[in-house]
């Protein structure tokens, strides 16, 4: 029997309008299109990761999916709904099922609060376990990512960054959700504490047997952390496969620049892009890449390339590349 996925984000698209000078009487005047268009299937435990350059779309992705910002057009499939169809207050149902981890607790940690309410209160706003139960379970939550009992009573400020990071997947967790969002969890942090926090991370995952969306712009992070990855370029994922897969056949001229542009990399080895990452408010007609990748030709300027699976049925190996087939001998 194949699995079936616990989450189903289908052709998702998000765009921004931007008004002018006169806000918005003045009508929009251009469009952000910060998801062009994603489809990510999730499987039950596994750690999805997504990666792309700065401006890629990543965190909208992320927040569209969690229903903080609204969807402009596709589906977010959970437990047989469509999420982008629903009201605030049925989305409610769901909050417990689908948490997320940011990259900046400190914004998201109220600085009034000492820790052990912070971490009882979604215990409290979804009705979970007795006053006694609760707080057992903020003491068992404070000792699963590696905090001690006395920090029950300290506030937030009185933490270290890496430790309000612990804090904040606490809170995640502690209501046990089938999906996690990470959105840079750990890209504030020192590369030290990067690793526990990763490594917390990956152990609560499989512990809870946790869906996890992964979103970082780090490739070692990324590859470190994820089963599968989506490498996101300008809105839309470009190529997509098994992590070592990934790594050790990539096929995508723009996967492969992201990749040879890791630290350590011999020089020669080196694919260098030209020009700047094009602004979402034009996006290239045709394949997004084509008017920075090497080996673009005149169908690349006017036909979308599908996300396409590559070699046999079931490599789970996915590429938007009109000569994937071709890229292989590109590389070498
Ligand atoms: N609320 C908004 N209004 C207008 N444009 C927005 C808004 N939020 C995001 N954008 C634009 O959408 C695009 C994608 O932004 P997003 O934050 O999703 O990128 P990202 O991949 O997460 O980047 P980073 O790695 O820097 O976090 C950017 O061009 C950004 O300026
Ligand atoms: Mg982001």
């Amino acid at each position: 029997m194949t699995k079936q996925p616990i989450l189903q984000v289908k052709q998702l698209q998000k765009q921004f309008p931007l008004y002018g000078p006169f806000g918005k009487l003045g009508g929009v005047k251009q469009t952000v299109h910060a998801v062009k268009d994603v489809s990510i299937s999730m499987y039950e435990g596994e750690t999805y990761g997504l990666v792309g350059e700065s401006g890629s779309g990543k965190s909208t992705t992320g927040r569209t999916i969690l229903g903080l910002t609204e969807a402009t057009a596709g589906e977010v499939i959970y437990n047989e709904q469509d999420l982008t169809k629903l009201s605030k207050a049925e989305l409610r149902k769901f909050r417990r099922d689908l948490q997320v981890v940011f990259q900046d607790p400190f914004s998201s940690l109220n600085p009034r609060q000492r820790i052990g309410r912070i971490l009882e209160e979604p215990l409290i706003i979804h009705g979970i376990g007795s006053k006694e139960e609760r707080i057992e379970k903020v003491f068992s939550m404070l000792e699963m990512v590696g905090l001690q009992n006395e920090h029950f009573y300290r506030f937030p400020h009185e933490f270290s960054g890496g430790q309000r990071q612990r804090l904040s997947i606490a809170r995640a967790l502690i209501v046990n959700p089938k999906v996690m969002i990470c959105d840079e969890p750990v890209s504030a942090l020192d590369v030290s504490i990067q690793s526990q926090i990763l490594n917390i991370l990956k152990q609560l995952q499989q512990d809870m047997d946790l869906s996890m969306l992964f979103i970082t712009h780090d490739i070692s992070v990324v590859r470190y952390i994820s089963d599968r990855i989506g490498i996101m370029y300008l809105g839309t994922i470009v190529e997509e496969a098994p992590t070592e897969k990934l790594f050790t056949n990539t096929l995508h001229p723009y996967t492969q620049a992201l990749f040879s542009a890791v630290p350590g990399k011999q020089k020669r080895e080196r694919v260098i892009l030209k020009g700047e990452i094009p602004s979402p408010i034009n996006p290239p007609p045709g394949c997004v890449f084509h008017t920075r990748c090497p080996f673009a030709t005149e169908r690349c300027k006017n036909e979308v390339p599908a996300l396409r699976e590559i070699g046999i049925e079931g490599s789970q190996h996915k590429v938007a590349c009109h000569y994937a087939e071709e890229t292989k001998q590109w590389s070498n």
